[in-house]
């Protein structure tokens, strides 16, 4: 998968984050930070951002990086309701992630033909997605509702299911995450620290960046340049 296939609205996401399998959160209340920050993850290695619903001006954020960002696939995180996810496919999001799961989101990732990833941490709500459909859901709150040994327990019941982990995934256990065989991609905002984003040391979020991409393929013996 070459970056130029990026632009191509069929490319399956799901793909390039089994190559590059880390999604940082772009939490802004600025497009051109956004803009910024997503172009400073690029460079250290990064191919997928989720831009979070947690500013006023997040959608405005969403767009800049959709239509700014090239080398970047901008997704919306922290997706509440329907409407929500409507909005954030009207302003370019090319999948769609939810703290829980909601059937109002999925159907509208459904009809607009987006991949959703939504929020799970108990069998029930997996085996509620299963049923929805959905073959990769989001586990979070990850190191919360049990991490590595409950991914792998439910790893060996829902056998075709994949999860992405976010909440408290971090360089420290990125690694072992990763080393689950259910596990597709991890998520999280440890890439993205506010404080270097305000210093306007976008560089820090480069070496971040990078450091994840050199631990992920470590953790799945790839090699990546
Ligand atoms: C999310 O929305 O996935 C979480 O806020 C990520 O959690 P983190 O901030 O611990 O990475």
């Amino acid at each position: 998968m070459e970056l130029s296939d990026f632009g191509d609205a069929n490319v399956n996401i799901n793909d390039i984050l089994s190559s590059r399998p880390v999604v940082p959160l772009v939490r802004a209340d600025d497009p051109a930070v956004a803009v910024k920050t997503s172009e400073a993850l690029a460079k250290g290695g990064l191919t997928v951002v989720e831009v979070v619903f947690r500013t006023d001006r997040a959608l405005e954020c969403l767009r800049a990086v959709a239509d700014e960002v090239p080398d970047m696939i901008a997704g919306a995180g922290t997706v509440l309701s329907a409407g929500q996810a409507d909005a954030a496919v009207d302003n370019g999001a090319r999948f769609i992630v939810s703290p829980g799961l909601d059937d109002g989101v999925v159907g509208v990732a459904r009809e607009r033909g987006v991949p959703v990833y939504p929020g799970t941490m108990t069998p029930s709500e997996v085996q509620h997605a299963f049923n929805l459909g959905l073959d990769t859901v989001k586990f979070f709150p990850g190191s919360l509702a049990g991490g590595v040994p409950m991914l792998k327990a439910l790893g060996s019941v829902f056998r075709t299911m994949k999860f992405m982990p976010t909440g408290g995934v971090g360089p420290g256990n990125l690694g072992e995450f990763l080393g689950v065989p259910a596990v597709l991609a991890c998520g999280g905002s440890w890439l993205t620290p506010a404080a270097e984003i305000a210093a306007g040391n976008y560089e820090a979020v480069t070496r971040l960046a990078a450091e994840a991409v050199g631990i992920a393929g470590a953790a799945r013996g790839q090699h990546h340049g």
